[in-house]
């Protein structure tokens, strides 16, 4: 393997149009802390990169709900955003923003290059158009249904339901987020950067060369790079971006997925103005890209494309750990729906607890495949686990290093085959640890962790040093000398996960920040006997049932208000054309009772009912398993359509049909009369 003399790791850079939730801490932002804090920990020269994504439409559709400028938008998330991170810990090298000057001149000066080397295609296209706001439709401005999975509501660029990227024309039955029209088509002018010039390239340099890279990584690459790549186009008709600097271009902006990631440089340039370069321009410097799932394709093919296109020494990212996404309580994480745990809010509730979300997050990562949060599992990893493991063998190895050596580090008097087995399993655990995090397995990384916490526990309950102080001190002393060194070794190979707590046990253990190297775990000296000890404090605390059944009610009121929100604004179909009252009066329809009801084998849709209509008892295979068990339509009085012509369903003859109201969401019920009538009333 490589021998990389530094580090540059980034971090995707957020959009600043709304608060940072759990999903982004997992997916991105966790890891990519863990791994820094562990590089630096090794004593290697790492620059950690983040910072906002202050362009796009998100953040001008955002503007315009709230009447306020994007800038006013961009403003207030910025900060926000910034805080929630330092207060979480990630431990950023820079955090700026796409809407700083250093961005706009880097940004500019990248199109620019590009554009006077003729990298770029320019193109003349029709687009979609919005007459009434006047302005061209890109990416979410324009809506509309999912051609690969039927959801409404998919945007221009995307479809949030199933993944899929879109273009605009892609969308069946478009139409304008901004007045909700129809759009109309107009000529426009753009520029593009041929990916399919680069289609070989990529090939080679990903699917050859890096096939380390994570299945869903290098998945996704591949099935890019076989569909075979097209020109994309790397401006946009709007009013808020970066100008495009040529001649001509007014009305024009960077596309935000061009300036985004010339962000990373930007931010580095911003905090490194000298030695920038040996971030981004070095052979032995290796760049990670911590990204989620649906950043995957701008990073391991779009930017990469870019700076093989503008040369002058750019590196390549070493590697793209993307993560899966995180979902919440069994619901995908949705900002629109409020679906989120939010972390500044988190925050208010459970102040000091960083590192128990942190924690959390990092063991139940979706690393291979989408996860699930839930706060049952938040109450049972930290009750269980942080508590009962870590901190409780912290705590009574220092109470009882108080109790009986006035909280001394007393020497190894009397040492015995136990102790050593146990100290002489700290490297490899540790090495575990780090050679997992190394390959971006955080979740096995960390139970590594935690497998040493949970040795000595056992040792301690093997031990029984309570027991042995009440005939033999001196072994008594070996005991505890033992279970401090482990104390000290948990501090710092806890400390990448959870910083928090680390500098919390070194104040218990009345030790030196500096401490926090990695080759300090397994160690001898780092805790000398002798050594005072600070004051005893519990390292975790216990989640009570109070405290998770309090989040679950405000998750239940969200999914209540959002139901109540859905059903009001959905639209009701449109009135059908004319149809004269002859056309009416030729249908019978009228009331029965179901007698008999079975699912039809084979099918999720079908039941088959036996119905009395009054004249006969006939068969009726209906479409509404979705909506209703066998048992539920037993016995049930309904309206049937009952002279339609008998159909053939599934072998079975169906005479006639059930009426059945559709309602906005799609979902059916049965019309039954509001009292009993005789079967075989006529409704009309
Ligand atoms: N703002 C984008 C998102 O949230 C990520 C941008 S990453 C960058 O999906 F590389 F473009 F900066
Ligand atoms: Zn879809």
């Amino acid at each position: 393997m490589k021998d990389f003399k530094r580090y540059l790791v980034t971090s995707a850079l957020p959009y600043a149009n709304g608060p940072v939730h759990i999903g982004h801490l997992a997916g991105v932002y966790v890891p990519a802390d863990i791994y820094v804090r562990y590089l630096r920990m090794r004593g290697r020269d790492v620059f950690f990169v983040g910072g906002s994504d202050e362009h796009g439409v998100p953040i001008t559709i955002k503007a315009r709900r709230q009447g306020c400028t994007p800038q006013d938008i961009v403003d207030r998330y910025h900060e926000l955003i910034k805080k929630s991170f330092e207060e979480f810990g990630i431990s950023f090298d820079v955090y700026s923003r796409t809407t700083s000057k250093t961005h706009y001149r880097t940004a500019s000066e990248f199109f620019r290059k590009l554009y006077d080397e003729g990298k770029f295609i320019e193109r003349e296209s029709e687009q979609y158009y919005d007459e009434q706001a006047r302005q061209f439709l890109a990416d979410r401005y324009i809506v509309g249904t999912c051609p690969k999975c039927g959801a409404e509501g998919a945007y221009g660029d995307q479809c949030e339901k199933c993944g899929s990227s879109l273009s605009p024309e892609e969308l069946l039955n478009p139409h304008s987020a901004l007045s909700g029209n129809p759009p109309v088509k107009r000529v426009t002018k753009h520029w593009y950067l041929p990916l399919d010039k680069y289609e070989p390239w990529l090939r080679k340099w990903i699917l050859e060369e890096h096939k380390e890279w994570k299945v869903n990584v290098y998945g996704q690459c591949k099935s890019w790079l076989d569909l075979g790549l097209q020109p994309r186009a790397v401006s946009r008709d709007l009013d808020w971006g970066i100008p495009v600097p040529v001649d001509g271009a007014d009305g024009k902006v960077l596309y935000v997925w061009f300036d985004a990631p010339i962000g990373y440089i930007s931010n580095t340039i911003e905090a490194r103005p000298d030695d920038w370069e040996l971030y981004w321009k070095s052979e032995d410097t290796k760049m990670v890209h911590f990204i989620g799932k649906d950043n995957i394709v701008f990073h391991c093919i779009m930017f990469p494309s870019m700076l093989k296109a503008y040369g002058d020494g750019f590196i390549m990212p070493d590697n793209v750990p993307a993560n899966e996404f995180l979902n919440l309580e069994g619901d995908k994480i949705s900002t629109t729906r409020n679906w989120a745990i939010w972390l500044h809010e988190y925050l208010n509730d459970f102040p000091g607890k960083q590192d128990v979300l942190r924690y959390v997050l990092c063991a139940n990562a979706p690393e291979t495949k989408d996860n699930d949060f839930t706060w049952k599992d938040f109450q049972t990893r930290n009750n269980s686990e942080l508590v009962a493991i870590y901190g409780n063998f912290v705590n009574r190895a220092v109470v009882l290093t108080h109790k009986y050596f006035n909280g001394i580090v007393p020497q190894d008097l009397k040492p015995e085959a136990v102790d050593g087995a146990l100290l002489a399993q700290v490297p490899g655990l540790r090495d575990a640890v780090a050679d997992n995090i190394e390959h971006y397995r955080f979740r096995e990384a960390l139970k590594e962790a935690m497998n040493l916490a949970r040795l000595g526990n056992k040792y301690l309950t093997d031990t029984e040093p309570w027991k042995v102080a009440k005939t033999d001190m001196d072994r008594t002393a070996s005991i505890l000398n033992v279970c401090l060194k482990l104390c000290a070794d948990l501090a710092v190979v806890f400390a990448p996960f959870l910083p928090f707590s680390s500098e919390k046990l070194l104040g218990i253990l009345n030790l030196d920040k500096d401490v926090l190297r990695w080759d300090n775990a397994g160690r001898d000296g780092v805790i000398p006997a002798g050594h005072v000890l600070g004051k005893p404090d519990l390292l975790f605390e216990k989640v009570e049932d109070a405290e998770i059944d309090r989040q679950m009610a405000r998750l239940e009121a969200i999914k209540e208000a959002n139901m109540k929100a859905a059903a009001a604004s959905l639209p009701v179909e449109a009135q059908k054309a004319g149809c004269t009252f002859d056309d009416f009066s030729r249908m019978d329809i009228r009331t029965a009772t179901v007698l008999e009801a079975e699912k039809v084998p084979k099918t999720d849709k079908l039941l088959k009912l036996t119905v009395d209509t009054g004249i006969d008892k006939r068969i009726i295979v209906s479409g509404i398993a979705q909506y209703y068990s066998p048992e539920q339509m037993l016995g049930k009085q309904i309206c049937i359509l009952a002279n339609l012509e008998p159909r053939k369903i599934r072998g079975i003859e169906s005479r006639g049909m059930i009426l059945m109201a559709r309602q906005p969401d799609g979902t059916m019920r049965v019309v039954s009369p509001e009292e009993r009538l005789a079967d075989g009333s006529t409704v009309g």
